[in-house]
């Protein structure tokens, strides 16, 4: 349940007024529920109870130093694709013992400063990486923990930017190899330690089949694993994916009633669990989108409004580089306006101000007919929101705000023009 609702004809989040956040930051903003997250995480801690599990947060869902630090002390681990990720998470007090560190294209100083930092494992994803891990660890005088990432080859049937686990993306190594490649580990690389294994088939799933039939291909062979390598966890990935399209409009309780093929929590934790159970292993999770997806919507003003001969445009003061999610994945945010309406609505499209014709949040959107100046939420954007922005256009990089009931902080004060250019200079 995230913690966005209409309330006396305004939208909170939580304890707090919408537009009141919006008047004294402005906008655009992220505004980040403290409570959803909380939540969220205690469902699914308690639907995984049974299994020991290790849960490592992937940070690139949403890398604010206020929600890493919140996760850490809620005790999670963290999965890491960078060296900027392991350095964000020790900066915000995170243990870098807990930290899984994936990625395709890991660097020779990245590598080292992982190795230094003592993370708990890389998860690597190519035979060449592995050898390059080995002469690292092996000139530090070092054993590096390592697993190999399975690609098994199932259709996560998502977007085909986020779907990871068929043999056509770069990522892991292909199921029929595995085997191979963990023999060569154990036989040619004295520097590595085998500590597990790793999967992850895509993102923003919305059905468990394609979770079950990764972990039923690639169970036997974490079993072959444990006898032969005495590996101590499976790592299974994150992916889950969460209400886009009616959360707000209908209520969640009815939402799942009308979307039975939707995944939840429990869904996901009792058809993984049987499977899971009888291997005797940790097994990690990294869930990103599930944690922080719906808690946190950005605010934006109307600023504009136009009407072409086919269409009706509202220009707002957000644009792709804010949110990039409708651009790059067709991705499906809702937008409400922060003063509840209720006369008639319209189809618009919901434009920015980005010099493309790709920079939209909404197509042919039923909407509120909302007025220059009013100011509109678009929910579902704690996930890959502020994390993949960018300052295109010179538009500096928008605030961050985290509620805790009725108080709220800012969490990332709004960039300013300087800060925007810091670090670029003339040639001498
Ligand atoms: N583990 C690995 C190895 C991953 O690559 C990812 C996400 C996750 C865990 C977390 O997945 P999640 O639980 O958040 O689905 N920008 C895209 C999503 C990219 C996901 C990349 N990998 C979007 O906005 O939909």
């Amino acid at each position: 349940m995230h913690a966005f609702a209409y309330k006396n004809g305004s939208l909170y989040c939580e304890n707090v007024k919408l537009e009141d956040i919006a008047k004294a930051v402005g906008t655009p903003v992220f505004v980040y529920s403290k409570k959803t997250i909380a939540d969220d995480l205690a469902e699914f801690r308690q639907a995984m109870a049974p299994l020991d599990t290790h849960i490592a947060y992937a940070v690139k869902a949403c890398s604010n130093k206020a929600i890493l630090n919140l996760m850490a002390r809620e005790g999670l681990g963290f999965d890491i694709v960078s060296g900027g990720e392991l350095w964000r998470v020790i900066n915000a007090g995170g243990d870098p013992a807990r930290c899984t560190y994936a990625g395709v294209a890991k660097t020779e100083p990245e590598i080292r400063y992982a190795l230094q930092q003592g993370i708990y494992c890389f998860n690597c994803e190519s035979e060449n990486e592995l050898r390059e891990i080995n002469r690292i660890a092996g000139e530090m005088g070092l054993i590096a923990p390592v697993a190999v990432r399975v690609n098994p080859h199932v259709d996560a049937h998502t977007h085909k930017y986020i779907t990871t686990g068929t043999n056509e993306n770069k990522f892991g190594i292909d199921i029929s190899r595995i085997e191979e490649v963990y023999a060569t580990i154990a036989a040619e690389m004295p520097h590595l330690r085998i500590k597990g294994l790793q999967m992850h088939i895509g993102s923003q799933l919305t059905d468990i089949k394609p979770f079950v039939m990764a972990v039923e291909k690639v169970a036997p062979i974490v079993r072959k694993f444990k006898e032969l390598y005495q590996i101590e966890f499976w790592s299974i990935g994150g992916g889950i994916g969460i209400i886009y399209d009616g959360c707000l409009a209908s209520g969640q309780e009815e939402w799942w009633t009308a979307h039975p093929e939707q995944i939840t929590i429990t869904g996901y934790a009792e058809a993984l669990i049987p499977l899971l159970q009888p291997l005797g292993l940790k097994i990690l999770l990294e869930p990103g989108r599930r944690l922080v997806g719906n808690a946190a919507a950005m605010l934006t003003t109307c600023v504009y409004e136009k009407k072409g001969e086919a269409k009706t445009f509202k220009m707002i003061d957000a644009g792709m580089n804010d949110i990039i999610r409708p651009a790059l994945y067709e991705g499906y945010h809702e937008i409400w306006p922060v003063r509840e309406h209720c006369g008639d609505t319209i189809v618009a499209d919901i434009v920015g101000p980005i010099c493309e014709s790709g920079d939209f949040q909404a197509l042919n959107r039923t909407m509120a007919d909302v007025k220059p100046g009013e100011i509109l939420a678009e929910m579902s954007a704690g996930a890959y929101g502020f994390s993949m922005a960018s300052t295109y256009n010179s538009r500096p990089l928008a605030a961050e705000v985290l509620v805790d009931g009725d108080k709220w902080s800012i969490i990332r004060r709004r960039q300013t023009m300087e800060e925007m250019v810091s670090g670029e200079c003339l040639p001498e």
